[in-house]
């Protein structure tokens, strides 16, 4: 892409957005009104009074569309970085928003023999193969890992794993689903993410941006 043309931020869909909102607006970032309508079908939004697009995407995606460079910067959770590991991004702000859990969780009814300090192999639900397998790679155990793309939280119950590792945030959603966290795994929070080449050809513009969330983040 031309450096004449505006930047392109890639921002996750979901609950996300109701801390990021006025994070932008205290950078000077003014969704196009569409960008607030969850009905909406367009994925691609202008804004106002500057030539910034947002494009909304799920939050793995985040980290794909800057990482190949069809978009520049993006927020990403440290879930998403850590996951994935490209090395084409660049991750150099916490947004402090968004923070939850990545937790590894059980069935209220586990049985004491299923005890994760006795067993040398575990089926693990989850979005995150890579991280989990690390985690227990660390600790001497063997995860079999099988991924799903959401509503882990249904696994144990239907027997596809006995465990999960997921996000967790209030908790209610493995309340609900007669779970309950056994380890956190990693405290997460939003990270600003760049594209290193574009980084280094356009570092005025991707600079003076950073520069302003920043700010906005010490002043909060
Ligand atoms: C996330 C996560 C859990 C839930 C946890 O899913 O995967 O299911 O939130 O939040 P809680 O602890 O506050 O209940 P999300 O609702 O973001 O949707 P997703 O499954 O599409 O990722």
């Amino acid at each position: 892409m031309s450096s004449t043309e505006g930047l392109v931020i890639a921002v996750p869909k979901g609950r996300i957005l109701e801390e990021l909102v006025p994070l932008f607006k205290q950078v000077g970032i003014t969704p196009e009104q569409a960008f607030f309508d969850d009905a909406e079908r367009q994925l691609q939004f202008s804004c106002k009074g500057s030539d910034i697009r947002l494009i909304r995407v799920r939050s793995f995606d985040v980290a794909t569309f800057v990482a190949f460079g069809a978009a520049q910067m993006g927020i990403a959770g440290s879930d998403v970085l850590m996951e994935f590991d490209y090395s084409d991004l660049y991750a150099p702000l916490d947004l402090k928003i968004g923070h939850c859990r990545l937790s590894l969780a059980e069935p209220d009814d586990m049985q004491p023999q299923e005890d994760l300090m006795r067993v040398s192999h575990v089926r693990v639900a989850t979005k995150y193969p890579n991280t989990t397998r690390r985690y227990f790679a660390d600790r001497g155990i063997q995860a079999e890992c099988i991924k799903l793309g959401g509503a882990m939280e249904l696994a144990p119950k239907l027997g596809l794993a006995r465990r999960i590792v997921d996000l967790v945030s209030s908790g209610r959603t493995l309340r609900a689903n007669g779970l309950h966290e056994t380890q956190v795994i990693a405290d997460i929070s939003s990270r600003l993410i760049v594209n290193r080449a574009a980084f280094k050809t356009r570092s005025t513009e991707i600079s003076a941006l950073i520069d302003k969330f920043r700010g906005a983040v010490d002043a909060r």
